[in-house]
């Protein structure tokens, strides 16, 4: 009895926890940290295509759309060759495969207190399994840090 107690007020400690992350995730995913993802991948280009494993304004690579759940476009077919490609280069369905990818991943990962657009900025870059390294580490971050400042100035990266 003492551990299906303990087992339920960790369950529950969890789940509170994790609602509380996702509730914060969509106040700060809002429109304009989507333009400044966007901008920072690409000066949110919209007809850069596909260029070196990624494709789309916000430069989403395959392994990053199969991990936001193959997002496709709305009457597209997930196994069809260039559901990928022709998602990631619309806008909109990208913004959904973003969407998707940060719900997963989100997290503090600059470690000041907060999830918010910085956060999801050093995702989109860095990857979700390991989004701590800083960005200005190597020139294609430094690149993509520059164009997130122009974009968001009040940012603490
Ligand atoms: C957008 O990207 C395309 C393809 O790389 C390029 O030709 C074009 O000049 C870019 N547009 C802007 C406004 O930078």
């Amino acid at each position: 009895m003492a551990h299906y107690v303990v087992a339920v007020a960790a369950w529950l400690l969890l789940f509170q926890r994790v609602s509380a992350q996702d509730r914060l995730l969509l106040v700060n995913l809002n429109s304009h940290c989507f333009r400044c993802l966007c901008h920072a991948a690409s000066r949110c280009n919209l007809t850069v295509g596909c260029d070196g494993g990624y494709c789309g304004p916000y430069k989403i690579s395959k392994i990053y759309w199969k991990d936001a759940g193959e997002v496709i476009l709305p009457d597209d077919e997930k196994g069809r060759a260039g559901a990928y490609e022709d998602c990631a280069i619309s806008y909109h369905c990208a913004q959904r495969i973003v969407t998707n990818y940060l719900a997963k991943y989100g997290r503090d990962c600059n470690d000041d207190g907060v999830t918010d657009c910085d956060d999801f900025s050093m995702i989109n870059f860095n990857g979700g399994y390991q989004c701590k390294p800083e960005l200005g580490r190597n020139e294609a971050g430094k690149l993509w840090l520059d164009r997130y400042r122009t974009c968001n100035p009040e940012t603490r990266l």
